[in-house]
């Protein structure tokens, strides 16, 4: 395992995922907006247009914040933009617990993107296994080859990440290609529905948010304890061909540095 520096540059954690720990919250969150609007800038300059799936979570609210700042508008073309969700929860657009409404709220009602660019998973359909179909469908018509340009993932506590939550049914989806499923999750006795593992890592970029102390432990234990994903979903993120990016803020990264020091 690589030894991990304290500083802006990206380093190979293993074979699957890379690392990098700008420094404070402050300026991991500037680094977050930074890599998002490059990543959106070189997707339009390579093909057009630049298809992101949105996570939810606390820390994708704050990005999201910042994508809409004044300066920060008029650094990516918008209308080039197509939004999909890495996850949502079974609740209406106008809930408070819906990822579609943090992420608008947060910013993207205020960025010019054309409305038919957005593409809110419909995850309080009554007949969810359908509309993880239909969504399918949406992101096989509207993403070329299927690959989203980012996906943008946080890490949940217990390792869980977009709603591929320990143990359930969709980490296990026999459907090897499908790219889009309802899951239940037991935990919170409540349907999810969520990118697959096979969606998420055939993405060009995929960048992994870990920030604040909380996260500190499960962040080492996830990257340094042996690889089963069944327990710890989040492990299974990242391939040889397209290695996850994992970014983490000092508080986050404390237990790690720790270990790398003795
Ligand atoms: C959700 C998510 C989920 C989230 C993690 C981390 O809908 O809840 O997409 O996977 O990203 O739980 O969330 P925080 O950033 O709030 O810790």
């Amino acid at each position: 395992m690589t030894q991990i520096p304290r500083q802006q540059e990206i380093r190979s954690f293993d074979d699957r995922r890379d690392i990098v720990i700008p420094g404070s919250t402050e300026k991991t969150l500037t680094y977050c907006v930074e890599h998002f609007i490059s990543i959106g800038n070189e997707a339009i300059a390579t093909h057009g247009m630049f298809c992101v799936a949105l996570s939810g979570g606390s820390t994708p609210k704050t990005i999201f914040q910042g994508l809409s700042s004044a300066t920060n508008q008029s650094r990516l073309d918008w209308k080039r933009v197509l939004l999909f969700w890495s996850d949502e929860r079974s609740v209406p657009p106008n809930d408070p617990e819906s990822n579609y409404k943090m992420a608008m709220d947060a910013g993207f009602n205020k960025i010019p993107i054309p409305k038919q660019n957005i593409f809110r998973m419909p995850a309080d359909s009554d007949d969810l296994p359908e509309a993880a179909k239909a969504y399918e469908k949406l992101i096989i018509e509207h993403v070329p080859e299927k690959t989203f340009d980012l996906v943008m993932l946080g890490m949940g506590e217990d390792g869980h990440t977009a709603s591929l939550f320990p143990k359930t049914h969709a980490l296990h989806t026999d459907e090897a290609e499908r790219l889009v499923v309802a899951n239940f999750v037991p935990q919170k006795n409540t349907w999810r529905m969520s990118l697959t593992f096979n969606c998420i890592n055939a993405a060009r970029h995929i960048a992994i948010y870990v920030l604040g102390k909380g996260k500190a432990g499960m962040l080492k234990h996830v990257l340094t304890s042996p690889y089963d994903p069944d327990t710890l979903p989040i492990q299974h993120i990242g391939t040889r061909q397209h290695k996850a990016l994992w970014i983490v803020d000092d508080e986050a990264a404390q237990d790690l540095l720790k270990q790398e020091r003795r």
